[in-house]
Formats: C-alpha cells, sequence, structure tokens
C-alpha cells in the first residue's frame, strides 16, 4: 500500500540518520497529533474528505498516541512515521489526512503549539521569581546593606532595594515573553508547501481548533518565517542574562557571609569538609552563555535563508527548545534560591557604611546648605583620605573653605549623614532606597505582577 511506497522513498542511505529529525520530533509529538486531529476535522466539515474516513482517522490518532513516540514506524520526521502509522490503521483512505498540507505548513503549526505551551511555562517561572524578590523586599525594607559601583562600596542601600531592583527586570523580561508568545499564537496551517492550495480549506477554523488567535496571512511568510524562534529564543536570552546578573551578586553576597543560602540550593565539596558552595547559582549563571549561543546558532542558521522552506530549518528548532528548557529551569532555581535564602542582618548593617559610603549624602548635605556641589564633593574627598569621618570633615572645611564646618552646617545633621540608615532613609527620591520609596515600588511591582 502507500505506506510501504512512503517508507521506501525514505531510504536515506548512508545520510539516513543526519536527514532524519524523528528523535528530536519526540517534543512535537503530541503537538502533531492536535494538528493532525484539527486539520483533518477541517477537512471533514468543509466536505473535503467524507465524514467515515475523518472518524477512522481520529480513531487512529487516538491509538497512535496510546502507543507513543516509541511505536512509531521509521520515518524521516514525526509527521511522516504518524502519516505511516495512520495508512497501517486505516488504509490507503488514510492518505487524505495530508490532503491540502505540507510537512512545511504542519511542523511549524507543531512547533508553535508546542512553544505556545514551553513559553507559558517560561512565564510563570518569571512570575514566581518576581513574587519571591517581592517578598525578600517586603521583609527587609529596613535591612541595610552596602550598595556597590564598580563592585567598590559605594552607597548604602537596602535588601529591598536591591530585590526590587531584580524584580523590575525580571517584570520586563515577562513582558518580553508575553510579546513573543502573542506571535508564536498564529496559525501557519494551511499554508501548504508555500503556495496554498486549490481546496476549499478553512484556514480560521483549523487556527480555531488548535487554540491560535489568528492565521499568519501569507502562505508562504507562513511556512519559512521563523522570526517567532529568534524572538522567543532571544527574550529567553535576556531573561537568562538578567539571571546571571541576580546569580552573581547573591554569589558575592554569599562570600562576604551577607547571605546564606538554604542547603537546598548550595553544595559541598567532596574534600573540603566546610565548604557550602552556591553551585546552584552559578550554574543559573552559566545558562546564560547557552542562551547566548543559541541565539547566535539561530541567527546564523537562518540568516540568508531564502524563501521557501528549506532544511536547515530543522536544525533551527532544536536551539529554542534548549534555551527555553535551561532559562525555565534556570528561573526555577534561582526562584528557589531567592525565597529561601537567609539574610544575615548583622553583617550587612556592619559593612553598609564600608568604604565611606556615605561619603555622597555628607557631600548632598553640604550642597543642600549653599555650597556648591563641586566644592562640597572636594571637602568629602579630602576627609575621605583623613580618616572618612567627623574629625576629617572639619579638618577638610578648614582647609577648603577657610571657615569650621559648622557654620556651613548643623553637626547634628553631620552625624545623621555619615550614618548609614540615616543615610539610607534621606533618599527617599521617587524609586530611591527609603523604606518608604521602596513601599511604593513594592505595592506597583504587586500590582503589575496580579496583573501579568
Ligand atoms: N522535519 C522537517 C523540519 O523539522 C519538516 C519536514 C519538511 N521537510 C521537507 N523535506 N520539506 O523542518
Amino acid at each position: 500500500g502507500e505506506g510501504v511506497v512512503r517508507r521506501d522513498r525514505f531510504s536515506g542511505g548512508p545520510a539516513r540518520s543526519f536527514l532524519s529529525s524523528l528523535e528530536a520530533d519526540r517534543r512535537i509529538f503530541e503537538a502533531d497529533l492536535e494538528v493532525d486531529r484539527a486539520h483533518v476535522l477541517m477537512l471533514a466539515e468543509q466536505g473535503i474528505v467524507e465524514d467515515d474516513v475523518a472518524g477512522d482517522v481520529l480513531t487512529a490518532l487516538d491509538a497512535i498516541e496510546v502507543d507513543g513516540h516509541d511505536s512509531l514506524p521509521d520515518g524521516e520526521d514525526v509527521h511522516e512515521a504518524i502519516e505511516t502509522a495512520v495508512i497501517e490503521q486505516v488504509g490507503a483512505d488514510g492518505g487524505k489526512m495530508h490532503t491540502a498540507r505540507s510537512r512545511n505548513d504542519e511542523v511549524a503549526t507543531c512547533i508553535r503549539y508546542r512553544l505556545r505551551e514551553d513559553v507559558l511555562e517560561a512565564i510563570e517561572t518569571t512570575l514566581a521569581l518576581r513574587e519571591a524578590l517581592l517578598d525578600v523586599a517586603a521583609e527587609h525594607t529596613e535591612t541595610i546593606m552596602p550598595g556597590y559601583t564598580h563592585l567598590q562600596p559605594a552607597q548604602p542601600t537596602t535588601v529591598a532595594h536591591w530585590a526590587c531592583s531584580y524584580e523590575g527586570a525580571v517584570a520586563r523580561d515577562t513582558e518580553r515573553l508575553l510579546e513573543a508568545y502573542q506571535r508564536i499564537n498564529q496559525s501557519p496551517l494551511g499554508g501548504a508547501a508555500f503556495a496554498g492550495t486549490t481546496f476549499d480549506i478553512d484556514r480560521e477554523r483549523a487556527a480555531e481548533l488548535l487554540g491560535f488567535e489568528g492565521v499568519v496571512e501569507n502562505s508562504m511568510d507562513a511556512s519559512s518565517s521563523r522570526d517567532f524562534l529568534l524572538e522567543t529564543t532571544q527574550a529567553l536570552s535576556t531573561h537568562a542574562t538578567t539571571l546571571s546578573g541576580l546569580a552573581e551578586d547573591v554569589i558575592i553576597f554569599a562570600n562576604r557571609s551577607f547571605v546564606d543560602l538554604a542547603d537546598d540550593y548550595a553544595s559541598t565539596s567532596s574534600i573540603m569538609p566546610q565548604k557550602k558552595n552556591p553551585d546552584t547559582l552559578e550554574l543559573v549563571r552559566a545558562v546564560a552563555g547557552d542562551a547566548a549561543g543559541s541565539v547566535q546558532g539561530l541567527t546564523t542558521t537562518l540568516k540568508g535563508l531564502p524563501r521557501a522552506y528549506n532544511r536547515d530549518l530543522q536544525r533551527a528548532t532544536t536551539h529554542a527548545w534548549e534555551t527555553v528548557d535551561a532559562v525555565t529551569e534556570a528561573g526555577e532555581v534561582a526562584a528557589g534560591a531567592v525565597a529561601t535564602a537567609d539574610w544575615n542582618e548583622a553583617a550587612l548593617a556592619a559593612e553598609a557604611g564600608e568604604g565611606f559610603s556615605t561619603a555622597t549624602g555628607v557631600a548632598d548635605l553640604l550642597a543642600a546648605n549653599g555650597l556648591p556641589f563641586r566644592t562640597a564633593h572636594e571637602v568629602v574627598a579630602i576627609a575621605a583620605e583623613n580618616g572618612s569621618n567627623y574629625d576629617a570633615l572639619e579638618a577638610a572645611a578648614e582647609d577648603v573653605l577657610g571657615e569650621p564646618l559648622e557654620s556651613y552646617v548643623d553637626p547634628g545633621a553631620v552625624e545623621d549623614a555619615l550614618d548609614p540608615a540615616e543615610s539610607v532613609a534621606s533618599r527617599d527620591s521617587r524609586g530611591g532606597p527609603a523604606p518608604e520609596a521602596v513601599a511604593e515600588q513594592l505595592e506597583a511591582a504587586r500590582e503589575a505582577l496580579a496583573a501579568d
């Protein structure tokens, strides 16, 4: 019968396994069955195949689903193998399933169908991470910590301000993934090889049966374009980059005993008995490299591909699967590590003023009392080299201004500015670290999270 003809055509020769995507297509086995069901139902509704043939095909597809991917006959890919299996069960009429379509629109539909699900899962992990970060923030609006630029002590801030900073970045990652999702969620089915079909198909109906929001209009675009893969992989790579920074921060904080990871997210040494290592976060950090590599591989594969279908596309798809799996897992681990970590408030407070991190606040105070900011900067810079305390400020003021510090500013206010907690409390500009400013950020972030 026909099935034999099809299998003979995939002789493959020495290139057989190189050509075949059957194993990689395990990922879209269920999707292909759904696409087959929707297509054959639409064909029957349109009077293109007989109802009883469609019924037999649907029955066969159910049996194939029960048997699973491992029981498929050999084939160049899952589409061909499932079709062969249908024909084996239904007879030659099973071959009517492939009326008015091609594997080109079929595979594009399967990828979008499955990727939709995977991207939703990735989006959910971004939401879980945001929630974990906001929970940390809610608990630590008053937990003073050192803030860094160039990894040097810069200005004191709070754990809440730090956590909200990552929450904001992850929220944009969520948005990028949601946008990619909208463009994934369009059906290419019915584009056929690229040139449409003579049959009176109903593309909207097939799309609706598969839960797509609409159709990719142009049939050549529908079967050939993979910008949705690129966009999704890029959005995931961007998220992985955010995760890598978060992981790096926590690794550094663990190094300084500012934070203690839960045992579930730490690892030990096979030789050094005392060790507790942040391995999970190091792996999260590394996933950004894999994701960036996939973007590069995918971009290079797609670059310069002519219309319409080219087999290169078969190797494009795997980049997206690998990326969505790795980044989703990294996001889950990051969320778990953040949610279960213990912040060492005493160690953070002890170091919040390290490296004269209140210097900017003192300069701001002098400037607020009439000194040009540049002159204030100079006074404090000299004090920074001579003890970084009130006495050093007094001496520097005499030196630069030729007058006592008290003639410019109230000594009590200077003492406050030198205190890390007061320094944080005074920086209450919008988006700043002062507890009430962070409380506003938290509230807005909670609302945005609930809406996503
Ligand atoms: N397995 C192919 C892919 O993943 C789909 C089949 C299209 N093959 C073809 N020779 N036109 O892209």
